[in-house]
This record gives C-alpha cells, structure tokens and sequence, in this order.
C-alpha cells in the first residue's frame, strides 16, 4: 500500500475524511501527539488499526470527538457522569481522556471488550476538522508500531507506518509532545490512569479527590490486572539500556562512569558539563519543555546504535513532570539509581 502524505489544507483534510468514510486509516495530528485514526463506529475499519500497528487486541482505543455535543449526537455512553461533565467543559478541547461507562454503540474493536469507553476532545485544529468532515467520531491510538516511542511529527508516523496505513496528515510539530492524561469516571472514585498535560493538580482543582493509579509510579506486579490495558505492555523503550539516576551529583556519577558505549539523557544546563555523547530532554524546572522534547530524544538515542547504556536525568515529578517521570521510568524499564543510596 502507498501511504499520501497529505498537508493541512482544507482541500488534503476533505481527502482524508473520505478516507475515514470509506473505512482507511489515517495519520493525524493532534496537540499530544499523532494518533491513528479510524471510523470509531465501524469495527473492521477499527481491526485494521491493530494490524497496522501491531497492536495487542486486548487494548482499548480512544474515540476522538470535535465537540462535546457528539456524545450526546452519537449516543456514545451509558452514562455521562456529573464530574465527567465538569472535566469536558473545563479541559476540553485539550489534552484530557475521559473513561466512562460505553454504550452499545460502541464496537467491541474500541473497547476490548471493556464495558466503558475512553473519550476526548482534542483540541489540534486539523484533528478537529478532520473529524467534522468524516462526520463520525474517530477512534485513534498513538501512530506508532506497538513498543516504539510515541510520533511527535508526521515523519515519525511515516518511518514508523509507511506502506500499512492510507494517509498522513502533516500538521507539524505535537506541541504538548506526550499522550493525554487518562481518568476514568467509570469506578466509583475518578481516578488518574495515564498523567499528561492536563495535571493531577488541576483536575483536583475541577472535581475534588482524584486517586493516582498504581501503574502511574510502579511496575504491575504479573498477577495483577491493570485498570488501563495499555499499562501492562512495555512502552516506549530504546535499544539501549536506559537507567535513571536519581540525586544532585548527577553529573559526576555520569562522567565517572561512562565509557565510550555510554550518553547522557540530561538537562539543557548539563551539557557542557558532561564528558560523554547528550541528548537533550529540556531545561531544567520547563517541564513543559521537557514533555515536548522527550520522544524526540529517545528516537534519536534509538538512531544511534553504538550506545549501549543512557544515563537518563530524574525528572522532578511535580505538574507535567509526573508525565515525563512516568513515561521515562517505562523507557528505563523501571531502572533507578538513586545516588544518595550509594
Ligand atoms: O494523546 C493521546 O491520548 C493519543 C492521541 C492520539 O489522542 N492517543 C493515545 O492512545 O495515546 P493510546 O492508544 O496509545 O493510549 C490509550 C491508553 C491505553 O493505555 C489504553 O489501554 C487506555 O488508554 N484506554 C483506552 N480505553 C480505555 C478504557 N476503556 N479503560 C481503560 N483504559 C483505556
Ligand atoms: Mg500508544
């Protein structure tokens, strides 16, 4: 199959829409990062995303929406709790997905088999519009083969998918950079499955007592069954052995034990302070900066394959920095050194 390379252009979008119609996957951008999209009502169009990605058909899928009103339009859930409302009117459009029980409308393809439904609103214009013109929701996971990091341009979609989707929509550069935050109103306390640009402090703020997932911090125990399916595969990890080091002489523990097989995931600031290979993960205390510039990070350390081991800088933990600390932990595969233990 040949994959378009389509631009944002009213007239491209209006091609890709009909591609959605007619049942093909499309790339598309959003303001986390590019998603792969399908007709979320029509469930062979939805298989296809799992073939093309080779993704685990246990794993749930997001259903995009341009407005809000869509859910109502579509009739895509049971129930559409209180707080679940408060979240929409106060996060939407924007990087934010709502877990709410599912109607029957819903194809067994986008929820697993799970008997509630992952919704969000994305707020990228193209997404938008490509959405309005398919006149359907679509269902769209991250547009990238199963395992490899998240696609945060249109190229990384087309090294990634060229020749197993229909079309890529280039709409530039994901400017949050990481997967939306993912709560789920379906249990009986909302609680934060996936952190993302949307903070665990500012859904406090809207809806009170939010609980953080185990998954969010911690390896799943084997035996345990994860609240979020996607929790359980491993994510986003380079061929190289990455390992978190944890505490202020970062620096020294790296330059004193490196070797030429060795870089450093670092702080702006660290640069010119390290005696081996960096890459850049954003300055210190921008944790926006560094959401927006980790994937792309972790892809170039993937690129060169004579490093062995990355030496990745802990991120503070606080706003956006729990996105970043979480989606890094998974890339270390769970590897900490914490300098103050040694
Ligand atoms: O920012 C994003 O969320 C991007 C863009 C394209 O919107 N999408 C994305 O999708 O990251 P994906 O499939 O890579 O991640 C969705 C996560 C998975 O971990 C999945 O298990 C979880 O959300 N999920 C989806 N539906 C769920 C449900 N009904 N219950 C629990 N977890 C669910
Ligand atoms: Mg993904």
């Amino acid at each position: 199959m040949n994959t378009l390379l389509l631009n944002d252009s009213k007239i491209e979008i209006e091609k890709a829409a009909q591609i959605i119609k007619n049942g093909g996957l499309v790339g598309m951008p959003t303001e986390t990062v590019y998603g792969l999209g399908a007709d979320a009502l029509n469930g062979c169009a939805v298989a296809k995303i799992f073939k093309a990605k080779g993704r685990p058909m246990d794993n749930p899928l997001i259903v995009h929406i341009s407005d809000i009103s869509e859910i109502d339009r579509y009739k895509l859930v049971s129930s559409f709790p209180e707080k679940a409302k408060i979240l929409a009117e106060r996060f939407w459009p924007g990087p934010l997905t709502i877990i709410m029980p599912k109607s029957d409308r819903i194809p067994v393809e986008v929820s697993a088999g799970l008997d509630t439904v992952a919704i969000r609103c994305p707020s990228h214009p193209v997404a938008r519009e490509l959405i309005k013109k398919a006149e359907t929701p679509i269902a769209a996971p991250s547009a990238n083969l199963s395992g490899s990091p998240s696609p945060t341009t249109a190229l990384h979609v087309m090294s990634d998918l060229s020749g197993r989707i229909d079309a890529v929509i280039d709409g530039g550069v994901c400017q949050v950079g990481l997967e939306s935050t993912v709560i789920t109103l379906a249990t009986e306390k909302p609680r934060l499955l996936r952190p993302g640009g949307i903070t665990l402090e500012q859904l406090q703020s809207a809806i009170g007592e939010v609980e953080v997932d185990d998954a969010v911090f911690h390896k799943l125990n084997e035996n345990c069954k994860p609240s979020s399916p996607g929790m359980k595969y491993k994510h986003y990890s380079p061929k190289a052995d990455v390992i978190i080091v944890k505490g202020n002489s970062y620096i020294d523990y790296v330059n004193k034990n490196a070797d030429d097989k060795t870089a450093a995931l670092c702080y702006t600031e660290d640069i010119p302070k390290l005696t081996v290979k960096t890459f850049d993960m954003g300055s210190k205390g921008d944790m926006s900066q560094q959401a927006h510039m980790l994937f792309e990070a972790l892809r170039q350390i993937d690129k060169s394959t004579e490093i062995k081991t990355v030496y990745a800088r802990c991120p503070d933990t606080d706003g956006v920095g729990m996105a970043v600390y979480n989606r890094l932990i998974r890339a270390a595969g769970f590897e900490v050194i914490s300098l103050e233990d040694i």
